[in-house]
C-alpha cells in the first residue's frame, strides 16, 4: 500500500490533505440561486482539484441546489481520492430563508438528495447539522444517521453546530468522522469542542475559518494581529489566518469557501506558510 502523505488525515477511512474547499461561496449572493459568473464557479472547483485539493464540503442547501450541480458539471467523474462531505439538517424557501429539517425522514430525503444531485451511490461524510431550537433529540437523529450508513448510502457521519454534550453523547452512540463547528482567530468560543476534538484525535473542521462573507468588517482578516503577523511574514491576512488553524492541532482540515481564482490559489499557499512562534504568541 502507498505511504499516506505526511501532509493528510484520515476522514472517514479516506486520506485528505488537509487543505480542503468549501463550495458555500459558489452559489449566489446570500448562497441563493446561481452564481453570478458561471464558468468561473466551474473553474475554481476544478483548479481546486487539479491544485490536489481531495476534500470538498458541501450541501444541497446551498442555493439551493446550486453548489451540488456546480459540483457535478464541474469534476462528475470524480477522481477517486476527492472525498466530498455534504451535511442535512436544513432547507430552503422560495425566498432563500433557512428552514430546520431535524426530523429523521428529513434527513434520510436530505441524503437522498445528496446521492441525486451528486451521482453518487454512497456520499463519504455527511454531516449532521444541528439547529440550535431542534426539538428533535439528537440520539433520535444518530439513529437515522447509522441507519443510513449501514444501508451504505453514506460512508461516516460527521457533525455540525454542535456542543461539547451532543459532541460526547455522539461520540458514546457511534463513531464521528469529523466535527463542523465555526472557529476561528475571532470566534473561539467553541474552544471546548476543538480541544475535545484534538484530545479524541476527531478530525475537526472549522468552518468560517476566514471570518466567513456574512460580516463586511471581517474581524479576523481586518485584525490588527493578523495584518501586522502577514506584513512581517510577507504573507496575506487569509493565509496568515488559515496557518493558524493548522497549527492548533494535527487533525484540522480546512475548507476556505471563494468563488475567486487568486483566493483560491492564496489559500491553497497557505498549507506552506509556517507560523513563527513570535506569530503564534500575537495571534494567541
Ligand atoms: N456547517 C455549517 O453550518 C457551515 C456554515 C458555514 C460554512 N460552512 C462551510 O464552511 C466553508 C467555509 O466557510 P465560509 O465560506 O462561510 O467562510 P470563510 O471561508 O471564512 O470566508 C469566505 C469569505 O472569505 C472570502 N475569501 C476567501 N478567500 C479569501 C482570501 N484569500 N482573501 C480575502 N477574502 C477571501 C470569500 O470571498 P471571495 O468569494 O470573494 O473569495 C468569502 O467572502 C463554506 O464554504 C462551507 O462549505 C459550513
Amino acid at each position: 500500500m502507498d505511504a499516506m502523505p505526511s501532509d493528510s488525515v484520515l476522514l472517514a477511512n479516506r486520506p485528505v490533505h488537509r487543505m480542503g474547499f468549501g463550495a458555500m461561496q459558489l452559489p449566489g449572493p446570500g448562497i441563493f440561486g446561481p452564481p453570478g459568473n458561471r464558468e468561473r464557479a466551474l473553474a475554481v472547483l476544478r483548479r481546486a482539484v487539479d491544485a490536489g485539493v481531495n476534500h470538498i464540503d458541501t450541501a444541497q442547501f446551498y442555493g439551493p441546489d446550486v453548489a451540488n450541480e456546480l459540483i457535478h458539471e464541474a469534476l462528475h467523474p470524480y477522481p477517486e481520492e476527492l472525498v466530498l462531505v455534504s451535511k442535512v439538517g436544513a432547507a430552503r424557501d422560495e425566498q432563500g430563508q433557512w428552514l430546520p429539517a431535524q426530523r429523521p425522514e428529513e434527513l434520510r430525503a436530505g441524503v437522498e438528495a445528496n446521492l441525486r444531485s451528486l451521482e453518487l451511490d454512497q456520499v463519504p461524510v455527511v454531516n449532521l447539522r444541528r439547529h440550535p431550537d431542534s426539538d428533535v433529540p439528537i440520539a433520535e437523529q444518530l439513529e437515522a444517521m447509522i441507519a443510513l450508513r449501514d444501508e451504505g448510502l453514506i460512508g461516516g457521519i460527521g457533525l455540525s453546530n454542535v456542543d461539547l454534550d451532543s459532541y460526547r453523547l455522539a461520540r458514546s452512540l457511534t463513531e464521528v468522522a469529523c466535527v463542523q463547528n465555526a472557529f476561528n482567530l475571532a470566534d473561539r468560543s467553541g474552544q471546548d469542542v476543538f480541544d475535545a476534538c484534538r484530545e479524541d484525535e476527531v478530525p475537526y473542521v472549522p468552518f468560517f475559518p476566514l471570518g466567513s462573507a456574512f460580516n463586511p468588517e471581517n474581524p479576523v482578516l481586518g485584525a490588527p494581529s493578523v495584518r501586522e503577523t502577514a506584513r512581517r511574514l510577507n504573507a496575506t491576512p487569509a493565509q496568515v489566518a488559515l496557518a493558524w488553524l493548522l497549527h492548533k492541532a494535527p487533525k484540522v482540515l480546512l475548507i476556505p469557501g471563494t468563488s475567486s481564482l487568486d483566493h483560491l490559489e492564496e489559500n491553497l499557499a497557505a498549507a506552506d506558510l509556517a507560523l513563527d512562534q513570535e506569530a503564534i504568541e500575537l495571534l494567541s
